[in-house]
């Protein structure tokens, strides 16, 4: 098992270079995603590869890829994915027919899953004649290779993806599905530390930063919040995952209920057309419901 001092050396390195807290009690997680790295570096166990960290800047950067946490899934918890086509995109319509254009950040987007869901309901909702970018963001540089890759093994589409989409917007390529050209042509990628200075990025109608806030310590946590209120556009929505909030946090933002997620808006926003809970009952429509239908062995596909 990993020393103390060894185990000590890799969390301050994950705190400094990606903020995220590794806490006494997950040397066991430290140790498994270090030891396949020690060994095709050549070292005979992990203490000896946290020492060579200290020298190879390469290796430093593998190894703070190797422990990020990179769990994901396709129309993840469903209901952000409700609020997103149902209680957003009629607002926003609205706002933005004078450009026609929605510009949506997937904030901390692992292997894309967020961001090309998004561009599904995007192609199923948005009326012709609009375009709208996604823009891909996370610390893992092996991460948005794999956004660039659009590549998914079987195991990860049957995390979510419905039977109806696969057909549509995938192809198979050996093992794997592939994501197809259109769907790719919508999303950017960008390599983005949010527990350090934003490089500069266009003003967001819609983010999605779910599920990395729990990594984070209040400070980085408020920190990050007040730097993504600077980048969403004042009529614009922010999503968080469902054990993250706002509140406590940040007073610079209100919150509206669409079904069973909280919307974040930048305080001052003019109100949502649904604001109120009973209004936004989640309702399956057909733009997400189906995301709910066991997809791949019911196909055959
Ligand atoms: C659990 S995944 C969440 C993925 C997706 N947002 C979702 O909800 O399914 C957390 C992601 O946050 C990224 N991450 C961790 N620390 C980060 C940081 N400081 N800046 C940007 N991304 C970070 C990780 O690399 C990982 O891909």
């Amino acid at each position: 098992m990993i020393s103390p001092p060894s185990f000590a050396y890799v969390a301050d390195l994950l705190r400094r270079e990606t903020a995220m807290l590794c806490e006494p009690g997950k040397e066991y997680l430290v140790e498994a995603r270090l030891l396949p790295l020690a060994r095709s570096a050549g070292q005979p166990d992990v203490d000896s590869y946290v020492a060579l960290l200290g020298r190879d800047p390469s290796e430093r950067a593998k190894a703070i890829d190797a422990l990020t946490i990179n769990e994901t899934s396709w129309f993840r918890d469903l209901a952000p994915y409700q609020a997103f086509t149902e209680a957003m995109l009629p607002p926003l319509l609205e706002a933005r027919a004078h450009v026609k254009h929605l510009e949506i950040w997937s904030a901390a987007c692992s292997s894309g899953q967020e961001a090309y869901s998004l561009t599904m309901l995007l192609k199923e909702h948005l009326p012709p004649g609009w375009t709208a970018r996604i823009h891909a963001t996370d610390v893992s540089t092996s991460m948005l290779e794999r956004v660039r890759a659009g590549r998914y093994s079987q195991v990860e589409m049957n995390r979510g993806m419905p039977a109806q989409r696969l057909v549509t917007w995938f192809t198979r390529a050996g093992n794997e599905w592939e994501v197809s050209p259109e769907l790719r042509s919508m999303v950017t990628t960008q390599h983005l530390n949010l527990a350090a200075p934003f490089p500069p990025m266009p003003v967001f109608d819609i983010v999605f930063l779910r599920n990395v806030l729990i990594y984070f310590d209040m400070d980085t946590k408020r920190d990050i919040l007040r730097r993504v209120s600077s980048r969403i556009s004042p009529d614009g929505y922010l999503l968080l995952g469902s054990s993250e909030t706002t509140l406590d946090l940040d007073d610079a933002w209100t919150r509206e209920a669409a079904g069973r997620v909280w919307m974040h808006r930048p305080r001052g926003a003019s109100p949502a057309v649904t604001t109120s809970p009973a209004s936004t009952t989640v309702r399956a429509t057909a733009g997400v419901a189906q995301s709910t239908a066991p997809a791949l062995s019911q196909t055959g596909a």
